[in-house]
């Protein structure tokens, strides 16, 4: 059976493209998805890409990928920053979690600088614009391979 990595994505980042495109660019989230699924086919795994502006919603899609999903790779937005929620769910999930950050959150404001899921995340990735998806989805794909 194809293993599927879940990608997920926080609230806000459903206006990819138009919003604040000075930090994050003019790609759109359909950009991205198309990408990663191209990326993640070419090594035989499916994408399953979702994005939500609700916390719970991203709780439960953490759960569904426990019994779903092989490995995670999870832009929590906000949700970073504040959510103890999406890091005790990512704590039940066995496989691997990659946070990725199209901004460098370091050099931006001091409550960007802490994140609750990178205690659980495998690996981090930050300020490489959209293409840290493609990053990730490719570091994903070696650590499942
Ligand atoms: C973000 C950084 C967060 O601080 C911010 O709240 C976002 C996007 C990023 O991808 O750079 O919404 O996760």
């Amino acid at each position: 059976m194809t293993e599927t990595i879940y990608i997920l994505n926080g609230p806000n980042l459903n206006l990819l493209g138009k919003r604040q495109p000075e930090i994050y660019g003019y790609d759109t989230l359909e950009d991205i998805e198309g990408v990663c699924t191209e990326l993640a086919a070419d090594a035989g795994y499916a994408v399953r890409f979702l994005q939500s502006n609700h916390e719970g919603q991203i709780v439960d899609w953490v759960h569904e990928a426990r019994s779903e999903a092989s490995g995670i790779v999870i832009n929590p937005a906000a949700y970073t920053h504040t959510s103890v929620a999406i890091l005790d769910a990512l704590n039940t999930f066995e496989g691997p979690v990659l946070e990725v950050h199209i901004s460098n959150v370091h050099k931006r404001e001091s409550f960007r600088h802490h994140s609750y899921v990178s205690l659980r995340a495998d690996g981090v990735i930050a300020g490489f614009g959209t293409e840290g998806y493609a990053l990730a989805v490719r570091r994903m794909i070696s650590l499942l391979g």
